[in-house]
């Protein structure tokens, strides 16, 4: 396969720099042009990282950041964009640049609940993507990091027949990006809301499990209640989730069928893909954030494995523990499994 020229819109915020990483090396695709705004122009990537600096490509770490502008950037002509700027309904700059005929791979919610822009959870719903087989710019959205955290468990727990999900989320001080949460509010603290974060789930769930028809998404059904908080932990959102099903599972191998898994991704042997991505974990003491939170094979896999613990079965209800990377899987890692499944799909 041909290797792809790339940017990263939003290069220098908490997302941005987990796609520097990611995209160090990249067998598909080539090291990224980096734009972001005033706060970091014409910086270079070493002189403003937040992740460990091994992470990232020499040559990409002496990379100067130039100040996003739409004309500039189509002018480049980049087979990719990955989008990490923050959600702004004033300057709407990825739909200029998908309208000029560029595809984006965004973390930004501006554009996501647009019924042009499919929000892809790699495993759950890659086919969504056809809707573009036959077009040139597009928008592909990942889900909130939350939602992506829980429908990855969900998927293989669709044919049981769930009838309601209860969720309380536990989510990372970083979910908020750069400088984020004032240490105030956050050290020896839960803060018991996040504005706008239940909202998302709700509308996103139904969304990325929904059926494409020709260029149209028919969203699923999904009955949920939604709780999120707000904890004192640097990386990895945690979620507690309770599912209602039609019928008695207790017959039901729960951890089999999570942990046996596998999706497009997995058959494709892509390079961001985790070779299993539900991981089961036995332990009443697990999934932990400082324990569990870079699970995933192969090397360039590590974040992007969801781990699951605490199952447990009574009559027609199922209880377990969640834990995602909300920086990789819940943001650059699911962008960057979503370009590698549109190229092998050979819609870049
Ligand atoms: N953090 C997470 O766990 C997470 C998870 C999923 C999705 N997301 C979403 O991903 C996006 C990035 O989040 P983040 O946590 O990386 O945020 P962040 O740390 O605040 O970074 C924001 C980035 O956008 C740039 N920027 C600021 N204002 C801009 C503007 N008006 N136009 C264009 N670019 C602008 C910043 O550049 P300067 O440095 O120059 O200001 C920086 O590169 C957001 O939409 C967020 O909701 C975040």
């Amino acid at each position: 396969m041909s290797r792809k020229r790339v940017a990263i819109i939003g290069a220098s915020g908490l997302v941005g720099q987990r796609f520097c990483q990611l995209l160090s090396n990249h067998p598909f695709f080539d090291e990224p042009d980096l734009y972001a705004w005033q706060r970091s122009d014409s910086r270079k990537l070493e002189e403003i990282l937040r992740v460990p600096s091994n992470t990232i490509s020499d040559s990409l770490l002496e990379k100067r950041l130039s100040i996003l502008d739409a004309r500039r950037v189509i002018s480049e002509k980049y087979d990719a964009i990955f989008s990490a700027i923050p959600t702004s309904t004033d300057n709407n700059i990825e739909l200029q640049l998908q309208k000029a005929g560029n595809r984006i791979f965004t973390n930004s919610a501006t554009n996501r609940m647009l019924e042009s822009v499919p929000i892809v959870v790699p495993e759950i719903n890659s086919d969504h993507m056809e809707m573009f087989r036959d077009q040139c710019g597009y928008i592909i959205a990942n889900g909130n990091c939350s939602t992506i955290g829980l429908a990855i468990p969900l998927k293989p727990l669709i044919p049981l027949g769930p009838d309601h999900i209860e969720v309380t989320t536990m989510q990372a001080l970083s979910g908020a990006g750069y400088p984020g949460v004032p240490s105030l509010d956050a050290v020896s603290n839960i803060v018991p809301f996040i504005e706008s974060e239940e909202e998302k789930i709700q509308r996103e769930m139904p969304k990325v499990f929904g059926t494409l028809d020709g260029k149209k998404i028919t969203p699923r059904n999904l009955d949920l209640g939604i709780t999120c908080t707000r904890i004192p932990v640097r990386e990895g959102h945690t979620e507690s989730v309770t599912v209602r099903f039609s019928g008695n599972i207790e017959d039901e191998d729960i951890s089999g069928l999570l942990s046996g898994f596998r999706a497009y991704p997995q058959a494709k042997n892509l390079p961001s893909a985790p070779a299993q991505p539900i991981i089961v974990t036995g332990s009443d003491y697990r999934p932990q954030p400082e324990l569990d939170l870079w699970n995933g094979t192969p090397e360039r896999a590590r974040g992007m494995a969801v781990t699951v613990g605490r199952i447990r079965k009574n009559g027609n209800y199922l209880r377990f523990v969640t834990l995602s990377h909300n920086t990789i899987r819940g943001a650059a890692g699911a962008s960057v499994l979503n370009a590698e499944i549109a190229h092998s799909k050979g819609l870049l």
